[in-house]
């Protein structure tokens, strides 16, 4: 939610802004602006209402420049997005600037009391009390105007600020919002996530909460809001930028789906141990005897990473053996949960900094329960906080709408069951025979990503319907609800995604020629069970679009379309089965002129809860 990048150095700071800002939007876009300032210390603020396509019209008659500055993409949460609510915000002299990520909760008393003092106020954002906080403060030293100010804060950020009485620097602080320093040569920056500065540095450093510091263009410091120092280490990152870009496809989320064998691929990299019918976790071996004694997984998530967790309950209850719940993070974290010695948490995240998981994650370690991550972004708040985990290595995602990573998490919690389930009953012939067929798994992803145009042609037949019903059972049961998920989210149809078998305790009740039904029947133990499912939705004129394994000759003719994936395992074919509803989704939202890459009132990183 909402990007931030500062830019300090010799070089302009208007394009490397700008162009980091168009790798942020993924994390917000209603709205975005800049600040530069330049040689003679005069700043210029170009703020609009919209994209940074938009951003970038409004610039296109200034001539910019400066080599320092910050920039802000937004995802409004206080205040409509519009002008004059986007960032940076700035105090009565406008001499100060604010960018900011997050939410300040006692922003109201904060303003009264400062309206009081009398500061003016020109927007309705929770941002705005900043500057003028640190105008109050501000005696001369920019760090320390921003520490006092944040002793009064309470709330999540991540700021970056600029002021033209100390000027040559930039001061950040990060309290429950992700915000990385990126170290060059003679520049240095600041920014949400790794993406955004991938052009000029690898080298970074990762905030933690708490934490504050200044850039200047040769050199850096992190501080604690008491004032001490923090000795931070740099790390490498292994992302290269052609995997942060579009690679030549129209969509990041199109690019993502094509990409999907290859992140299943490095999920499975290195971990498996075919002979022995073992899997290895590097990030585990730490807990090891720990997870031997597990009594009970609880898995939590939000939004598609949940809808995986869901899969791999089915997985790990039916193979490990183990007792698996599956808790919504934002249900969780105010929940009284009766929690025991030999509970494990399991949280998946993607980005590793969704707000909900990241709390309930905290909240159950410290009650001394063991908390494991499944997590893609390397050095994220979840990836940090947990005890042990995995990382996904999918490479970064852009597209707002969760793809390569869900088929990511769908593999590791593939790999999980094995690697838990050797350690209990699960035999050595089962263990092989699960990893066998993961590792067909790629090829099988591509066979399905050659018939796309097959799925294109189903967008372009089923496009102006209305409503969607998406039906699976067992372990398609969640793919039924992300199938339902995705569709929403980025064409705005509405879908709802069931057990196939509480379909008749409601929805059939719509059921009609108008209300077609996705199906996903695989040939697995449920299979019959749907087909009566589908018998009773033909009766009823509904159109059906069924997902069936290859050679199944019987689903020609009681569908009216079907969608082929190859046979595999019961347990693996949600990671299949999602892939044609992922492409339909996207080709829908195409269809309909929509960007699937930014779908209405979503972001990727949902940092407030
Ligand atoms: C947002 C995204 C979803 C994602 C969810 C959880 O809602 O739009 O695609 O599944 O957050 O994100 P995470 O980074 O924790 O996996």
């Amino acid at each position: 939610m909402c990007g931030i990048i500062g830019y300090i150095g010799k070089k302009e700071a208007l394009p490397i802004i700008v162009e980091g800002l168009k790798r942020l939007e993924y994390r917000g876009y209603d709205s975005a602006g800049i600040v530069i300032i330049d040689e003679t210390n005069t700043p210029y603020i170009v703020k609009t209402k919209g994209k940074i396509k938009d951003l970038e019209e409004k610039l296109n008659f200034k001539k910019i420049q400066g080599t320092f500055g910050v920039g802000h993409t937004r995802w409004a949460t206080h205040g409509e997005p519009s002008d004059a609510n986007a960032h940076p915000h700035f105090d009565c002299k406008k001499e100060i600037f604010v960018v900011h990520n997050g939410i300040i909760e006692n922003y109201s008393r904060l303003k009264e009391q400062l309206q009081k003092e009398g500061h003016r106020f020109i927007t309705e954002t929770d941002t705005e009390v900043l500057p003028h906080l640190i105008e109050k403060y501000f005696k001369g030293n920019l760090e320390e105007a921003v520490r006092l100010a944040l002793k009064k804060v309470i709330g999540a950020y991540a700021i970056a600020v600029i002021c033209l009485k100390d000027p040559e620097k930039i001061v950040f602080a990060r309290q429950s919002s992700p915000l990385i320093v990126g170290l060059g040569k003679g520049e240095n920056f600041i920014a949400s996530d790794v993406p955004a500065i991938l052009g000029y540095t690898k080298k970074v450093i990762y905030l933690d909460d708490g934490e504050m510091g200044v850039i200047t263009k040769d050199d850096f410091q992190i501080f604690n809001l008491d004032n001490q120092v923090v000795s931070k280490k740099s790390h490498y990152v292994q992302w290269s930028l052609s995997q942060a870009e579009k690679g030549g496809f129209d969509h990041f989320m199109l690019k993502e789906i094509m990409e999907e064998p290859g992140a299943i691929q490095n999920a499975i990299r290195g971990r498996i141990m075919l002979e022995e019918g073992m899997v290895k976790f590097g990030g585990l071996e730490n807990v090891i005897d720990k997870l031997k004694n597990i009594d009970r997984l609880i898995i939590t998530a939000m939004g598609t990473a949940l809808l995986a967790g869901r899969v791999g309950e089915y997985m790990i209850e039916e193979y490990a053996q183990i007792p698996v719940e599956i808790e919504n993070a934002s249900e969780f974290r105010y929940k009284k949960p009766m929690l025991r010695k030999n509970d494990v948490l399991l949280a998946i995240s993607q980005s590793g900094e969704t707000a909900d998981t990241l709390f309930a994650t905290k909240e159950v370690k410290r009650k001394g329960v063991l908390t494991l991550g499944v997590i893609n972004v390397v050095g994220s708040s979840i990836a940090r906080e947990v005890d042990a985990g995995v990382y996904n290595h999918a490479g970064p995602e852009i597209g707002v709408a969760a793809t390569k990573s869900f088929v990511s998490q769908l593999t590791i919690l593939a790999l999980l069951t094995v690697f838990l389930g050797r350690q209990k009953e699960m035999s050595l012939v089962m263990g092989r025979r699960i990893l066998e067929e993961l590792l067909k798994i790629p090829d099988f992803v591509k066979q399905i990503l050659a018939k796309r145009d097959k799925i294109k042609e189903l967008a372009e037949k089923y496009q102006n319907y209305q409503n969607f019903l998406f039906l699976g059972r067992k372990y398609n049961y969640p793919i039924a609800q992300e199938g339902a998920l995705k569709l929403k989210e980025i064409t705005y149809i509405h879908a709802e995604g069931y057990p196939a078998g509480e379909m008749k305790h409601g929805p059939i009740a719509m059921i009609d020629k108008n209300f077609p039904s996705v199906v996903i029947a695989p040939k697995d133990s449920v299979y019959e069970k749907m087909i009566s499912n589908i018998q009773e939705i033909k009766a009823r004129k509904g159109k059906i679009i069924a997902i069936t394994t290859e050679g199944n000759i019987e689903m020609g003719q009681l569908a009216d379309d079907v969608i082929y994936i190859p046979k595999t395992l019961e347990m693996l074919t949600p990671i299949l089965s999602v892939v044609p509803l992922q492409l339909f989704a996207y080709y829908i939202a195409v269809l309909k002129g929509l960007d699937p890459d930014k779908p209405r009132n979503l972001a990727k990183s949902v940092t407030v809860e």
